[in-house]
């Protein structure tokens, strides 16, 4: 039975002054299961998730989630479709708890008020799932940058989230703080969750997706790279310079 696809994306181009990030990138994320997306610097990795979850406009293309066309991705209409994204930099706001940089934006209690307990206790069951220990009522600029990417997780996770981005997520971690994570993303699979995910580390990449494989139909220049990264050298695949998928846990 052919798999289903989450997530495709059609002929995306996106040009910024002098660099063409995006160059006609066509891919297909099958439903439920972790991809790795490889590529140098600057092969447009993050241009590619930006364009996903609509925070910023490409010049062509579309993308198609859960079998419906969208020409034109907002921000707004990304989480609204279950996409969040944990990025590079970091977006959690210093001056806040954990707890309400988790809840930002949401409505927890009534009308504009927010729930402060009710929030505090769902971002503590959040990290009873994910089996660490940090406390809701924490200031964020107080953590150390492992929790504090812990804690951008925890508020994709809170989300409702169906397709989960995830860029470089493991910069700041330790060995420790790394197998926790891949954890958590193994039981986000298992929940369904479509994972994306980005990292310049192959050995990463080889626990997460359980190496590589041509995955779906793809077309111009990600095309020729999945070809490339199915061969034997993945010293090439860091050389290639577009972005390709390259695994899939099944
Ligand atoms: N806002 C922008 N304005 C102009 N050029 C940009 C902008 N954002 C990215 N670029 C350029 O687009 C190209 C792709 O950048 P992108 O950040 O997507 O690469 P990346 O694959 O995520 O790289 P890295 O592995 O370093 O994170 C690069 O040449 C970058 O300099
Ligand atoms: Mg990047």
């Amino acid at each position: 039975m052919a798999a289903t696809i989450a997530l495709s994306l059609h002929h995306l181009t996106k040009q910024y002054p002098g660099v063409l990030a995006l160059d006609d990138v066509s891919l297909e994320f099958a439903a439920g299961e972790v991809h790795a997306l490889l590529g140098e610097n600057g092969a447009g990795k993050s241009t590619l998730i930006k364009a996903i979850a609509g925070a910023i406009e490409v010049d062509s293309g579309m993308i198609r989630v859960g079998g419906q066309e969208y020409a034109r991705m907002t921000p707004h209409l990304a989480r609204s479709l279950g996409i969040e994204v944990i990025y590079q930099e970091f977006n959690l706001v210093p001056s806040l708890t954990v707890a309400e940089n988790i809840f930002l934006g949401d409505r927890t209690g009534r009308g504009i008020l927010i729930d402060q307990k009710l929030m505090v206790n769902r971002a503590a069951e959040v990290f009873r799932d994910f089996e660490v220990q940090i406390d809701p009522l924490a200031l964020v600029r107080d953590l150390p940058p492992a929790q504090q990417q812990i804690v951008e997780i925890a508020k994709a996770v809170s989300k409702k989230v169906r397709i989960l981005i995830m860029d470089e997520p493991t910069a700041p971690l330790t060995v420790h703080e790394v197998d926790s994570m891949f954890e958590i993303v193994r039981r986000l699979k298992q929940s369904g969750v479509t994972v994306l995910y980005i990292s310049h580390r192959l050995e990463e990449i080889f626990t997460i997706c359980g190496g590589p494989r041509t995955a779906g139909e793809l077309s111009g220049a990600a095309h020729h790279a999945v070809r490339s990264c199915a061969g034997t050298d993945p010293c090439q695949w860091q050389r290639r310079p577009r972005h390709f998928v390259c695994g899939a846990e099944r």
